[in-house]
């Protein structure tokens, strides 16, 4: 297998259960990293698994772009737009989180027929060649050149910054809280002040809520904290709960 760390902790793990993960020598550890937000209802909880085992042994794969209509995915598209404000109504679902940043560039694009997005200094949007584009940390992105065009770097908490969002961004993309940065959250005034920014200039606000959404804020959605509502909403990891699952979840935009 390809090496992806450069200092591994290489434990090989047989079995996870809960809060707990064993070796193959039978030592029990207590899981602190979740899979980095991914495990929010501990491993191998009974009633994801029954869910899976069900669904695999009735269907996996039928077929791509929407031919068939898929009962599990409108059911979990029903469910999920109950539990989110009426605004955010239609569901896209993807294979990952990159991929959910993804389709919020191409859907801000295509909408408003504009070209620049703004993202954060030190965010984390995912690792496809779009979405490391944006992510504000020349660590992740500087061996990928060249980059997407026509991306801007904003400073969170930074009021005058604000003002570099105009009437040709497409849209805003941010955490709502910063995760990999080191979970950075940013002054509800300064929230406030971004999302009014956007509405005053047609830009759409998306927020990325792939790792600090469903929970890890204290309410299900860490918007909720800043009393606003994005244009489109980024989630994963801990959607899928390890299977491979994200979406954005826009505002029905028509033609888009
Ligand atoms: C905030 C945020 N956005 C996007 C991603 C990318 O998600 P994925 O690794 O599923 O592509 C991550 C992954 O760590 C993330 O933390």
């Amino acid at each position: 297998m390809a090496q992806t760390s450069d200092a591994p902790l290489a434990l090989e793990m047989v079995k996870a259960q809960g809060m707990h993960m064993w070796d193959a020598s039978g030592k029990q550890y207590l899981d602190m990293i979740a899979g980095i937000s991914v495990c929010n209802v501990g491993h191998c909880h009974p009633a994801v698994v029954k869910a899976i085992q069900e669904q695999a042994a009735t269907y996996m794969h039928l077929i791509v772009y929407g031919e068939f209509v898929q009962s599990p995915q409108v059911q979990y598209a029903t469910f999920l737009t109950q539990h989110l404000p009426a605004s955010l109504n239609s569901v896209y679902f993807t294979n990952s989180g990159s991929e959910a940043t993804e389709g919020a560039m191409k859907l801000a694009k295509r909408h408003t027929g504009r070209t620049g997005v703004i993202a954060f200094k030190n965010s984390y949007h995912g690792s496809t060649q779009g979405s490391l584009s944006i992510i504000g940390d020349e660590y992740w992105r500087n061996a990928y050149r060249p980059l997407l065009p026509d991306v801007l770097h904003l400073q969170h908490n930074d009021m005058g910054m604000l003002e570099q969002i105009t009437g040709r961004t497409a849209c805003v993309i941010a955490e709502t809280v910063q995760a990999e940065a080191g979970v950075l959250a940013p002054s509800v005034e300064w929230m406030r002040a971004l999302r009014a920014r956007c509405t005053e200039t047609g830009t759409l606000l998306v927020l990325d809520e792939i790792q600090c959404g469903l929970g890890r804020n204290g309410t299900l959605w860490a918007f909720e904290q800043y009393g606003i509502v994005p244009d489109v909403l980024l989630l994963g990891k801990a959607l899928g709960g390890g299977m491979p699952w994200a979406h954005s979840s826009p505002t029905a935009i028509s033609g888009a």
